[in-house]
């Protein structure tokens, strides 16, 4: 048996938060500073969320995630859903406050600058993550997970995909380039400069 890759919305509650442990692990994100319980519910809002395009792949057990992507139309909407439920949403904000404060300005740092930023064309996707495991990278893993999900998309009828990504993240950028996205413009966000990229589908 080899690598599988199955839609996000197959997955079990279990293999959703090995799935957030994963992205833990390899996505220094601001959603992965605000701690496992965020990432857990990300993944799950993801999964019940039918806008959401998410595939997962799996190494020959069937059950251990290497590798996931997940996009969707307005990312700010399921960001939002990490607010519910509303008191479960209140513990942890009041946990952070006390433990790690500094990210809990960052994320209201976010919130403000991403404001009326996205979404604006319904006919594009946006890439939100994209991660392998560091043990199966290299490999092409990266490569065919990226265009199953450009497959997805065009499926679904969107027009087209754009995504962010560190200029300095070298790897991540040559892959985007090779299954054919284009710079449109870089930008500065806080401290990271990032590309804009782009594909037509
Ligand atoms: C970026 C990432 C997804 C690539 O996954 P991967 O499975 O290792 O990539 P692949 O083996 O499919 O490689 C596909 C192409 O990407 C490029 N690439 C991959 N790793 C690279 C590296 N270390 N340096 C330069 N180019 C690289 C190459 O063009 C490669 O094609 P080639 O093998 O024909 O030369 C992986 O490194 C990762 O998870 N990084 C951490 C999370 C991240 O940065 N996500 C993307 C945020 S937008």
């Amino acid at each position: 048996m080899e690598i599988t890759i199955q839609p996000l919305h197959h997955s079990t509650p279990e293999l959703l938060a090995l799935v957030a442990r994963l992205h833990h692990a390899v996505m220094p994100t601001l959603l992965s500073d605000l701690g496992i319980p965020f990432v857990e519910r990300y993944f799950q809002a993801g999964a019940a969320d039918s806008s959401v395009i998410g595939m997962v792949a799996l190494l020959p057990d069937g059950r251990t995630p290497c590798g996931y992507v997940i996009g969707c139309p307005r990312p700010d909407r399921l960001m939002a859903q990490l607010r519910s439920p509303f008191l479960w949403f209140v513990r942890q904000i009041l946990q952070l406050l006390f433990t790690r404060p500094s990210v809990l300005l960052q994320l209201v740092v976010s919130a403000l600058s991403i404001q009326g930023q996205m979404g604006e064309d319904p006919s594009v996707i946006e890439v939100s993550y994209l991660g392998i495991s560091p043990e199966t990278r290299g490999a092409g893993l990266g490569e065919k997970l990226m265009r199953t999900f450009l497959d997805a998309c065009r499926q679904a009828g969107y027009r087209a995909v754009a995504l962010s990504v560190e200029i300095e993240n070298q790897a991540a950028v040559a892959m985007h380039k090779k299954v054919g996205f284009q710079v449109k413009k870089a930008f500065r966000e806080g401290r990271f400069n990032r590309y804009r990229m782009e594909i037509l589908l």
